[in-house]
C-alpha cells in the first residue's frame, strides 16, 4: 500500500431494499469489493470492509403502497434477503447493516444538523405538485401523466418508460396523482439545498488534477459534471419516509435518500466500533475506497465528498472504482422486468456453486465497459476453464501422488531446465497479481491466476508422469513434487477470488492456511507431508440445467412483452347495416387434418347445420388437428369462397384470435350451442 496509508476503509454501495439482488449487483460492486478486502487481509493490512442495506427512497414507499403494507415490511422482507445472499456468496463484510437503523437515523440527522448550523445549506422555495385530497406533496415517480413525446399514458413525473425519455412532472400533459387519481395543484415548499456551485473549484483541483488515476470512466464521468457546472442539489424531500429534517418548521419533510445513504457508511462503521470509528474516517492516514456501480458516480466523487468536506472533519476518498453494467444475454437487466439472474435463485438452481459464478463474473467484469453475462458462457468458463484446467490438474496432481506415493508428498531430486522455468513463471506471479489487484484491475488478475492452473495443466501434459512410473520411480517425485507446489500456490493466488474452492482446496492438501507472502515459493509442502482426501473442486455443467436458465429468461420475456404490449390502432367506424353483412355461425369439428405439403393449412369438415362445409385455415402452426376435433368454432358464413393452389377450396373463415407475438388461438364459445347457431 501506498506509503501514505496506514489502514483502508472499504465501502461498496448500499443496494436498495426493494428488491433481491441479482449477478449485476454482484458482478458491479460485491465481488470486486471482496477480493480486494480478501487481498488486503491476507496481506494482513489494517482493513475493514462496510455493507448494508439503503431503507429509504420513494420507490420503496411505492412498492409498500402497491402490496398494501407499510415501507418498514418491505425493507425488513428484502434487508434479510439480500444479507442472506451476501453471506452465501462468502461476501466478507465485517458489517452489514441497514439504513432504518437508529444509530444510522441519529448519525444521519446529526450530520445534517452540523452542515446546517455552520450555513453550509441554502433554503430555497419552489412550488411543486401537490395532492388536495391526499393532502401530501408528490414525488415525481407519484405523478402519472400523458408523455409530452410519445403521448403514452402512464409516464411519470421523472421518466416515460414507454419511449425512456427524463421529465419533469410539469412536462406532462392531464398529470394525476398516482396517490388519490385527483389532479394535483401546484404548491409552494420549502427546501434545503447544498450548493455545490460552491464547491465546484476545489473539487474540480482534487478530482481533476489530484486523481488523474481514477479509471477513465469514472473521471471522464466527473470531468463532464464539472463541465457542465455544478448547480445548488435539494437535500429534503416532501415525504414520510425516511428521516425527519431535524429543524424547525420541516415538519413533514425528510432527507433525501441521496443525502442519508452514503452516510450509511460512516453509520454502519459507527455500529462495527462505537469506540474506534472515527480513525476509520477522519485519520488522514486512512485510505477510504467506495466500490460503487457507474450510476453512482456523481454522487460518490461530487456529491458525498462535498458533504463530508462540507461538514469538515472528514477525509475524502482516495479512489472510487466504479465499475459499467453488466448485460444479461444481450439485454440491460432490469427488476422490474424479471429479467436478471437473481442470487437467491441462483444457489436454488445450482447449490454450491457460489465460486463458479464469482469466477464468471470476475472474468466478465464490466470493468472498463459493459459487458454481457450469458448462460452458454457461464457454461463455458465452467467446463473448459475450471473443471478442463484448474480442477484437471489439480486431480491429476493428487491422484498421481496418491497412486504411486501414497498420498504423501515425494521428494524433489535434480531439476531439469524445463522444470526451473516453470518454477520461474510461479515465483513471478505474486508480483504481477499484487500490482493488478493494486489497480483494481480484478479480471487481468484472476487471469493470472488461472495462468497458473494452465502452467501446471501443461507441466503434467508435457512430463506424462504417468509413463516413467515403471522406469524411473525418482523422477515420477521431482515432477510430482512441483506439481503439488503448484497447486499449493493456486491455493492462495486464488484465494481472493474463489474463497470457497480454495478451502477445500487447502483440506485436499491437508495444510491449515497459507500466507499470501508464501505466493511464488516452491517449498510449501515438505516431502513427507500427507496429503488430504482428495475431493472434486469442479463439476461439469450439462446443457440440460444451461437450457433450464435460458427457457426461465425466456418466459420471464414473453410474459413482458404481453405487460407491456399496446393494443393496435382500432379501424375506421363502420356502420351497423355494414356490420349486419357479416355471417357468423357456429360449427363443430367434425374432420381436422393438415394439408400434405402446405405446412401451414388445416383442413376442416365442420357441422353447420346444414350440409356441411369444408374450411381451409392456415393455423396449422398454432394447434393440432386431434386436438380441434370435437369442438365449437365461429366462421364466417358467407365470404366468398376461396380457392387454393392445388385446387382446394374454402367454404369461409374460421375466427381466431390473433397475440401481439403472432400466435393464434381459435375462437371457441363459452357453452356448447347447436351447429349453424348465429354470432351477432
Ligand atoms: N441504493 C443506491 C443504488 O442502489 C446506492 C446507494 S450507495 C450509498 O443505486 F452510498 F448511498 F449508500
Ligand atoms: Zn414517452
Amino acid at each position: 500500500m501506498d506509503k501514505k496509508f496506514k489502514r483502508t476503509t472499504v465501502t461498496s454501495a448500499l443496494p436498495y431494499a426493494n428488491g433481491p439482488v441479482h449477478i449485476g449487483h454482484l458482478a458491479g460492486v460485491y465481488v470486486p469489493a471482496d477480493i480486494y478486502v480478501r487481498y488486503l487481509r491476507l496481506k494482513k493490512e489494517e482493513v475493514i470492509f462496510i455493507g448494508g442495506s439503503d431503507e429509504h427512497g420513494v420507490p420503496i414507499t411505492i412498492r409498500a403502497r402497491e402490496e398494501g403494507v407499510t415501507p418498514q415490511d418491505i425493507v425488513d422482507r428484502y434487508h434479510s434477503l439480500i444479507k442472506e445472499s451476501f453471506e452465501e456468496f462468502g461476501i466478507s463484510f465485517d458489517i452489514y447493516s441497514r439504513t432504518s437503523s437508529e444509530i444510522h437515523h441519529d448519525t444521519a440527522s446529526q450530520f445534517f444538523k452540523t452542515l446546517y448550523e455552520k450555513g453550509e445549506f441554502i433554503e430555497k422555495t419552489t412550488e411543486q405538485y401537490y395532492d388536495e385530497e391526499a393532502r401530501q406533496f408528490l414525488a415525481d415517480r407519484y405523478i402519472t401523466g400523458e408523455c409530452p413525446y410519445c403521448h403514452a399514458e402512464g409516464a411519470y413525473g421523472d421518466q416515460c418508460e414507454k419511449c425512456g425519455s427524463s421529465l419533469s412532472p410539469t412536462d406532462l400533459i392531464n398529470p394525476k396523482s398516482a396517490i388519490s387519481g385527483s389532479k394535483p395543484v401546484r404548491r409552494e415548499t420549502k427546501h434545503w439545498y447544498l450548493p455545490l456551485d460552491k464547491h465546484e473549484a476545489w473539487l474540480r483541483r482534487w478530482i481533476l488534477e489530484g486523481h488523474k488515476e481514477w479509471r477513465p470512466n469514472v473521471y471522464g464521468q466527473c470531468k463532464s459534471w464539472l463541465d457542465l457546472g455544478l448547480q445548488p442539489r435539494a437535500v429534503s424531500r416532501d415525504l414520510d419516509w425516511g428521516i425527519p429534517v431535524p429543524v424547525e418548521g420541516a415538519e413533514g419533510k425528510v432527507l433525501y435518500v441521496w443525502f442519508d445513504a452514503p452516510i450509511g457508511y460512516i453509520s454502519n462503521t459507527k455500529e462495527l466500533l462505537p469506540d474506534s470509528w472515527e480513525k476509520w474516517w477522519k485519520d488522514p492516514e486512512t485510505r477510504l475506497v467506495h466500490f460503487i456501480g457507474k450510476d453512482n458516480i456523481v454522487f460518490h466523487c461530487i456529491v458525498f465528498p462535498a458533504m463530508l468536506k462540507a461538514e469538515g472533519s472528514y477525509i475524502l476518498p482516495d479512489n472510487v472504482p466504479a465499475n459499467e453494467f453488466l448485460n444479461l444475454e444481450g439485454r440491460k437487466i432490469s427488476t422490474s422486468k424479471n429479467w436478471a439472474v437473481w442470487l437467491h435463485e441462483y444457489l436454488q438452481d445450482f447449490p454450491g456453486k457460489q465460486d463458479v459464478l464469482r469466477y464468471v463474473l470476475t472474468a466478465n467484469a464490466p470493468e472498463t465497459k459493459d459487458n454481457d453475462f450469458t448462460w452458454k458462457d457461464f457454461q463455458a468458463r465452467n467446463n473448459n476453464e475450471l473443471v478442463a484446467v484448474f480442477g484437471n490438474f489439480v486431480n491429476r496432481a493428487m491422484v498421481l501422488t496418491q497412486k504411486y506415493f501414497e498420498g504423501k508428498v515425494p521428494v524433489c531430486g535434480s531439476l531439469t531446465g524445463y522444470d526451473q522455468d516453470t518454477l520461474q513463471e510461479f515465483a513471478d506471479v505474486k508480483v504481477r497479481v499484487e500490482s493488478l489487484l493494486d489497480q483494481f484491475k480484478f479480471r487481468d488478475a484472476q487471469k493470472e491466476a488461472m495462468n497458473l492452473a494452465r502452467i501446471g495443466n501443461k507441466y503434467l501434459a508435457d512430463m506424462e508422469p504417468w509413463k516413467l512410473a515403471k522406469t524411473d520411480l525418482p523422477r515420477v517425485a521431482t515432477i510430482l513434487n512441483i506439481a503439488l507446489q503448484l497447486v499449493a500456490n493456486l491455493s492462495i493466488a486464488f484465494e481472493p477470488f474463489l474463497p470457497f474452492s480454495t478451502a477445500k482446496l487447502r483440506r485436499m492438501l491437508g495444510v491449515d492456511g497459507f500466507d499470501w507472502e508464501q505466493l511464488g515459493r516452491t517449498d510449501l509442502l515438505p516431502a513427507g507431508h500427507p496429503l488430504g482426501k482428495a475431493e472434486l473442486l469442479f463439476e461439469k455443467i450439462d446443457d440440460e440445467a444451461i437450457q433450464t436458465q435460458i427457457d426461465k429468461l425466456e418466459a420471464s420475456k414473453k410474459a413482458n412483452e404481453t405487460a407491456s404490449y399496446r393494443a393496435k390502432e382500432v379501424k375506421p367506424i363502420v356502420l351497423f347495416e355494414d356490420f349486419e353483412k357479416l355471417d357468423i355461425r357456429v360449427g363443430t369439428v367434425l374432420e381436422c387434418e393438415q394439408v400434405p405439403k402446405m405446412k401451414k393449412l388445416l383442413k376442416f369438415k365442420i357441422a353447420d347445420g346444414l350440409d356441411g362445409r369444408t374450411i381451409v385455415s392456415g393455423i396449422a402452426q398454432h394447434c393440432k388437428p386431434e386436438e380441434l376435433v370435437g369442438r365449437q368454432v365461429l366462421f364466417v358464413a358467407n365470404l366468398a369462397p376461396r380457392q387454393f393452389k392445388n385446387g382446394l377450396v374454402s367454404e369461409g373463415m374460421i375466427l381466431s384470435a390473433e397475440d401481439f407475438d403472432g400466435g393464434l388461438s381459435v375462437v371457441t364459445t363459452m357453452r356448447e350451442v347447436k351447429p349453424g347457431s348465429e354470432v351477432k
